[in-house]
């Protein structure tokens, strides 16, 4: 075991304090007070002339439940129907669709293309009834759709044929993705057709009805790498200019064919080192010459500490392309999953968690606030918060009372508990059997090529034929 203190035990807030402070980090703590308003249920303006109804946000959560040409299931209808009764009055986007085939993360992603936009129209209007059958109104819901390009990690075709396209020679995800001395770099004229498809895809999510579109840049995708390709010659790389160019380009490419459609951008706004498992199979930093270039938003001399001088540039920027929506996100599920999403317990291909799961989730809350705080016109949505467990209202609470963040995104807990928002905003106790432990089942699974879902707290996954063989898997390793 990882011999960090659960969560579940820390009783009171002083209690909570208490251990964080042994950890060296602080997290604020709001209980909700008789006769005072929540900050939780406050509405808040998102731009565009869209105020939603409170805040929390459900952060988009691929299922790899897709067809093989990459149109919504059941299961995709049932997700973002749980989504739209959760409470919650922004959707940011449901999940990751992809731009192009070659752009999927997995051959079961969800696809733009002309064929889909009705059945995304449907997907959305699943997600929207389901809302008014539970609150009675939908004016101040907001819906987007998170537009992807999984370059480094696109596995388009088979879930064991990792098929990377790579914006620049990267020293150690190249060695860790085995790839060839020789593998193609995308060329200039390559990105150039990817910010077209980029902005015929933000049409068809508006003929969709989706109220605005991320132009993801998180993760370790494609619009991520392309923040630290120091490294790549020409105009997409070198220079912060350089870097950003991609980005600037989709954007101003939407505005000029789609205007009056928000845009938003999803952004891991600071990165790290990749990640190993060590002797023990406890997590353990790459080793990499200093200083480290290949990270966006992290100190080239001492790679494991944010640096937030070029992210602040990145919001500033926005800020002037009057892009308000900002979702700050962290690293990578595929080379710092505890950077990412901390966990207790670590996915099928990850390691045990190098830090107390409480200090990744200070870390990203920390960075949000101060960024915020530096860009008070930015709505900023927080990310991580699931491993907050029973505390995840109180501190959600404290952060927007504190101006930390305008809303909280809620992940993991979503597919857990997605009625969370609804219960912490009537004020009901909460359901502790359903509170997401961070069992990491919805990452081991499509690690596996099953549908990802929560095995362990949801029925519906718990009865599938994939739980079982999820449980075979995990009894071999074990
Ligand atoms: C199963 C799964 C699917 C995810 N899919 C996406 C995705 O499609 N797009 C995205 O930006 N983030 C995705 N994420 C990351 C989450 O949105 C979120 O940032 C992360 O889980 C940390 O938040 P949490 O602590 O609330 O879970 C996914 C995470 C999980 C566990
Ligand atoms: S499988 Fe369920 S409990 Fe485990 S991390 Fe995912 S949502 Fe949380």
């Amino acid at each position: 075991m990882t011999g960090y203190r659960r969560v579940a035990s820390l009783r009171t807030a002083g209690e909570l304090a208490a251990h964080l402070r042994t950890l060296g980090v602080s997290l604020p703590i709001h209980a909700p007070r008789a006769g005072e308003p929540d900050p939780l249920a406050q509405p808040c303006d998102t731009g565009g002339g869209s105020v939603v109804g409170n805040r929390f946000c459900i952060q988009p959560m691929e299922g790899w439940d897709g067809t093989a040409d990459g149109a919504p299931t059941e299961l995709t209808r049932r997700r973002w129907e749980r989504f739209g009764s959760s409470g919650a009055k922004l959707i940011w986007g449901g999940e990751a669709v992809a731009v192009s085939p070659e752009g999927r993360a997995n051959p079961h992603q969800l696809l733009i293309d002309g064929e889909h936009v009705a059945a995304l129209a449907t997907l959305r209007q699943r997600l929207v009834d389901a809302h008014e059958r539970a609150f009675g109104r939908t004016d101040d819901l907001l819906v987007g759709l998170q537009l992807t390009h999984s370059g480094r990690f696109a596995r388009p075709n088979a879930w064991g044929r990792p098929e990377p396209v790579i914006v620049y020679r990267h020293p150690l995800l190249d060695r860790r993705l085995g790839l060839a001395a020789d593998h193609a770099v995308l060329d200039d004229a390559g990105l150039r057709r990817l910010v077209r498809l980029f902005v015929e895809a933000a049409a068809r999510a508006r003929e969709a009805g989706f109220g605005f579109v991320d132009v993801k840049h998180c993760h370790g995708y494609l619009g991520h790498e392309l923040l630290s390709a120091r490294a790549r010659p020409g105009p997409y790389g070198g220079s912060f200019e350089n870097r950003t160019r991609f980005l600037r380009e989709v954007i101003e490419g939407i505005r000029a064919r789609v205007p009056g459609l928000t845009v938003g951008v999803r952004v891991s706004i600071f990165d790290s080192l990749p990640f190993h498992e060590g002797p023990g199979g406890t997590g353990e930093a790459d080793d990499a010459p200093r200083p480290y270039n290949c990270a966006f938003g992290a100190d080239p001399d001492d790679p494991l500490q944010p640096d937030l001088d070029e992210p602040a540039r990145l919001l500033a920027l926005l800020d002037s392309l009057d892009v308000r929506l900002v979702n700050l996100t962290a690293g990578s599920p595929y080379y710092n999953p505890h950077v990412q999403r901390p966990a207790l317990f670590p996915p099928s291909d990850g390691y045990r968690p190098p830090e107390d799961p409480l200090v990744g989730v200070a870390r990203q809350i920390e960075v949000a606030a101060a960024l915020k705080r530096r860009f008070p016109r930015l709505v900023v949505v927080g990310s991580a918060y699931s491993y907050l467990q029973e505390w995840l209202p109180d501190v959600a609470r404290g952060v927007v009372r504190d101006g930390g963040a305008d809303l909280v995104g809620i992940g993991r807990m979503a597919l857990a508990y997605p009625h969370l928002p609804s219960d912490v905003l009537a004020g009901r106790p909460l359901e502790r059997a359903l509170l997401c432990r961070t069992f990491s089942d919805c990452t081991s699974a499509p690690r596996q090529g099953l549908v990802s879902g929560c095995y362990p707290l949801d029925p519906f996954y718990k009865r599938r034929p994939e739980a079982a063989a999820l449980a075979a898997s995990k009894a071999g390793r074990a």
